[in-house]
């Protein structure tokens, strides 16, 4: 029979797994799956008794869409629109991440950021674009004056993300998870008001627009629920193909004469 490994070996193992790419301990404890569930006794059917309307905990929801639809356009604030967000449970999503990652910056900002989903340090913290890609999306907002610091309106920024839960892995959000969180999302825009919508990237585009196709979509002026939105490549993929900071620099100065015109 195997015995278990001593540390030396456990640290082997570990070390191992984040070679082969592992970056991401899934649970703080240990889960035996060989273990068998205890099988609850069977309930004597009931006689002559209707079925049970209620759903089971774990029963398959009707419509989630259709539920998240609901819990959005009921909710009358930021706050309530945030503590709807965090009780839905009609995303999977849910269960492998850390925190519920809502917005950053100030709400009454004339800019509104839209991102895809937390990667693994907006997760970890708890708030949007604090990775590299935040920071260098933080240091091509300075370069216009904006700021999620800045408490004044004009050079403010409000910042948030199609998906409020870590996809793993950090993979695309799926064409059913963003329909699940757009009644939220689009509440999330009319609450916020701002005057002016960037959609990072083609993950709020899909979202938003129902397109992909953010190298040819970046630069031009569209519109989302009757607001200018300027669709702008994602600063993760400025990082890794600098050669395209000269293009959203293009449309950071775009952004910058918009809001002075609409002033
Ligand atoms: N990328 C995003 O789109 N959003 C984040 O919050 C972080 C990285």
């Amino acid at each position: 029979m195997e015995s278990a490994p001593d540390w030396q070996g456990a640290k082997a193992l570990l070390e191992w797994y984040i070679e082969l790419g592992a970056q991401d301990a899934v649970g703080d404890e240990p889960v035996n799956r060989f273990e068998l569930p205890d099988k609850p006794p069977k309930a004597a059917a009931p006689q002559d008794s209707q079925p049970d309307p209620t759903p089971a905990p774990d029963a398959p929801r009707a419509d989630p869409a259709a539920e998240a639809r609901i819990l959005a356009e009921n909710a009358p604030t930021l706050e309530a629109l945030a503590e709807a967000m965090r009780q839905f449970d009609g995303l999977e999503l849910k269960k492998g991440a850390r925190n519920f990652v809502f917005s950053d910056g100030n709400p009454a900002a004339r800019v509104m950021i839209i991102g895809e989903a937390p990667g693994a340090d907006e997760d970890r913290i708890g708030r949007p674009f604090v990775g590299r890609a935040g920071q260098l999306l933080d240091r091509m907002l300075a370069a216009i004056g904006l700021s999620r610091e800045s408490p004044d309106p004009e050079h403010a920024v409000y910042i948030t993300n199609v998906l409020p839960w870590r996809p793993p892995g950090n993979r695309t959000p799926t064409a059913e998870e963003m329909a699940m969180m757009v009644p939220f999302l689009e509440r999330h825009i009319a609450l916020a008001d701002p005057d002016i919508l960037i959609l990072m990237g083609n993950t709020p585009c899909s979202a938003l627009l129902g397109r992909t196709g953010i190298l040819r979509m970046r630069g031009h002026w569209t519109e989302v629920l009757g607001k200018p939105a300027m669709p702008m490549t994602h600063p993760a993929y400025l990082l890794r193909n600098p050669a395209a900071k000269r293009e959203a620099w293009a449309d950071l100065l775009d952004i910058q004469a918009k809001l002075r015109e609409t002033a």
